[in-house]
């Protein structure tokens, strides 16, 4: 989702602002523009497309600009399609918006702005916010009452860097329900949507809180509460280093990030291991309270409610605790049932997915406690969660989301083994025997697994020129065919799906016909004769079948027309290398057919609307 960056310093914004945007690319985005203060009032660059047609209208047109302060944008269309017209900032010859959200009230507000003689020139919701600061702004003079007038009439999201022509070195800055950060350095200080941006400069920085509005000047920063007092903020410290936001080698940060799995799984579960026994360090979550538990909701989006489907298999085979999986964006409008019993673990890398942030305050309103799993520190949802357990798998900067996943699934099965142990369900050897296998076996095997990349490269070949193709699996390896098709579809653009093996029969087998390519994931043993089965099914009908197994498994050479062998882990924890796998054959299809790996058409890292 779009992407804000601000400066205030004594060096020149110009390229600071720049590479902020490069740094926020991974948000996904469809045009960009920046806003500088200069000796002629505010200059403004704009442009549909990538950041580096920023850069060209910078080299061939302000070949001199320079300005110690300014804000940048990088968008993701919304209301309007990508042009130079709809890109940010928006505003007036007086005020210069950049906006991260949706303003809901945006036709009733243009209503009211025509009628005080406004015109617009884009299609953008942002341009009317701009717009009512700036009639506001004229009204008042003082730029805070400007804003603070504006965002009360505002309904939606929405992070705000505002410059006002009057104010040079001042960047204002305002909140509601999407991220902004102030980020403090030496030379300067910054405003941006995420760490990032601003790593390069500094890991120091105040999180904005809701209603919040910070001034930001090249030695001091100032934020008001919402009550207009000065807020005492706590400086906060990012672990990241740069290099962990940077390629190092890779040729995309996608692969880079699938490598990165095994130190993942490790940082993430070796901390939260006491004596070969899980610790979750939850001060709200004692033994007590998890055995209080009658059912378990796991709420997320896409790649994140993938990881649900894993933990509910983890969780209802070990701790015998009913669990549901729910997609964020209909659970929040479905009325759920809930209450003090119910246990509602929310999953999302970003902790900003707007959806899974609403699912979450729902849940809290009715009752329910609510368990954060969150990759960013300091995110909305890790904030307002009863219980945050993070995964640390550093910044996620390619699209599509690959370590943060693995990490997702590896702490399900620790909270898997927690409940476990709590309900009485399992001894304490066996919780010791798993987490040895999560912590000392997973990561191996996902290393062996990432040997088997130029095996992965090879089933890509064969599946690049396909226009549809089905994966298909049996219990936890329905699960992984759900979020292996995701993976492909998304970064490769071939039309996927997953289908449960025995249920392709009830209709959807019409559709194979000679040479449909079907990637059978078949790594548990007591499904295996099944899903040789439903491969033979598919097979009989023209199907180029691929089969996903264990090493160990012997897989008759007739039933299919390629198999992978992958390294084996007990049955249970077999979706941690066979994800790897998976996703490496996603990576591969995708830079086969030449398409964007990172930075897939149309989608966002960070999805901040509904
Ligand atoms: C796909 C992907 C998305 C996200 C989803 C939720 O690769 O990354 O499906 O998983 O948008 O995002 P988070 O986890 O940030 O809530």
């Amino acid at each position: 989702m779009c992407g804000i960056i601000g400066y205030s310093g004594v060096e020149n914004s110009v390229p600071k602002l720049i590479e902020g945007l490069k740094a926020l690319e991974y948000r996904g985005y469809d045009s960009a523009g920046i806003a500088v203060f200069t000796e002629n009032g505010i200059s403004v660059v704009k442009s549909k497309g990538r950041i580096a047609n920023i850069e060209k209208i910078l080299d061939t047109e302000y070949p001199n600009l320079e300005s110690v302060c300014g804000i940048g944008h990088t968008r993701w269309a919304t209301h309007g399609e990508p042009s130079d017209r709809n890109s940010h900032p928006h505003g007036t010859d007086r005020i210069r918006l950049v906006h991260n959200g949706i303003i809901e009230n945006y036709i009733q507000l243009k209503k009211e702005l025509s009628a005080c003689g406004y015109s617009f020139e884009s299609d953008t919701d942002t341009e009317i916010a701009s717009k009512l600061i700036d009639l506001n702004y004229k009204t008042s003079g003082d730029p805070i009452k400007a804003i603070k007038s504006t965002v009360k009439k505002l309904e939606g999201s929405y992070a705000l860097g505002i410059i006002f022509d009057k104010y040079p070195g001042k960047i204002f800055a305002a909140r509601k329900d999407s991220p902004l950060i102030v980020a403090l350095s030496e030379n300067g200080n910054f405003i941006a949507s995420d760490i990032p941006a601003v790593l390069k400069h500094t890991n120091r920085y105040y999180q904005l809180e809701q209603g919040e509005i910070a001034i930001v000047e090249k030695d001091k920063v100032t934020v008001y509460d919402e009550f207009g007092s000065v807020a005492n903020k706590e400086v906060l410290t990012a672990d990241w280093d740069v290099g962990s936001a940077e390629k190092g080698g890779y040729e995309h940060f996608m692969l880079k990030e699938i490598n990165e799995e095994p130190l993942a799984i490790v940082n993430t579960i070796r901390p939260r291991i006491k004596d070969g026994l899980p610790c979750l360090d939850l001060p709200h979550l004692s033994d007590e309270a998890i055995k209080a538990f009658k059912r378990v909701s796991i709420v997320a989006c896409g790649t994140a409610m993938h990881a649900g489907f894993i933990g509910r298999t983890a969780i209802e085979t070990l701790a015998r605790i009913p669990v549901k999986v729910e997609i964020a964006s209909e659970f929040r409008y479905r009325n759920p049932i809930l209450d003090k019993e119910d246990l509602v673990i929310i999953i999302s890398q970003s902790g900003e997915t707007a959806d899974s942030l609403a699912a979450l305050r729902l849940s809290k309103e009715r009752g329910a406690h609510t368990l954060a799993i969150v990759n960013v520190a300091g995110s909305s949802i890790a904030r307002e969660a009863d219980s945050t357990l993070y995964t640390w798998a550093g910044p996620e900067i390619a699209v599509a989301s690959t370590k943060a996943y693995t990490v997702q699934i590896s702490l399900m099965y620790l909270i898997a083994t927690k409940f476990a142990l709590c309900n009485g369900r399992i001894t304490k050897d066996k919780a010791k025997e798993y987490l040895h296998t999560l912590l000392t076996l997973s990561p191996v095997a996902v290393e062996n697994a990432l040997v088997l990349s130029a095996e992965c490269a090879k089933i890509s070949e064969k599946i690049k020129n396909a226009e549809h193709l089905f994966y298909i699996g049996r219990g936890i390896d329905y699960d992984i065919a759900q979020e292996a098709s995701l993976k492909l579809k998304e970064i490769s653009y071939i039309h996927s799906e997953a289908y449960a093996a025995g249920e392709m029969k009830h209709g959807t087998i019409s559709l194979i016909t000679d040479g449909v390519p079907v990637i059978a994931v078949c790594t548990q043993d007591h499904l295996v004769e099944k899903m040789i089965s439903n491969i033979k099914e598919v097979k009989a009908r023209g199907a180029f079948v691929l089969i996903i197994c264990k090493e160990n498994m012997q897989i008759d050479k007739e039933v299919a027309d390629e198999v992978l062998k992958i390294p084996v882990l007990s049955d249970l924890f077999m979706p941690i290398p066979a994800m790897t796998v998976l996703q490496l054959v996603a990576y591969h299809t995708s830079v086969i057919r030449g398409c964007d790996v990172d930075k897939p058409r149309n989608l966002a890292k960070s999805v901040t609307v509904e």
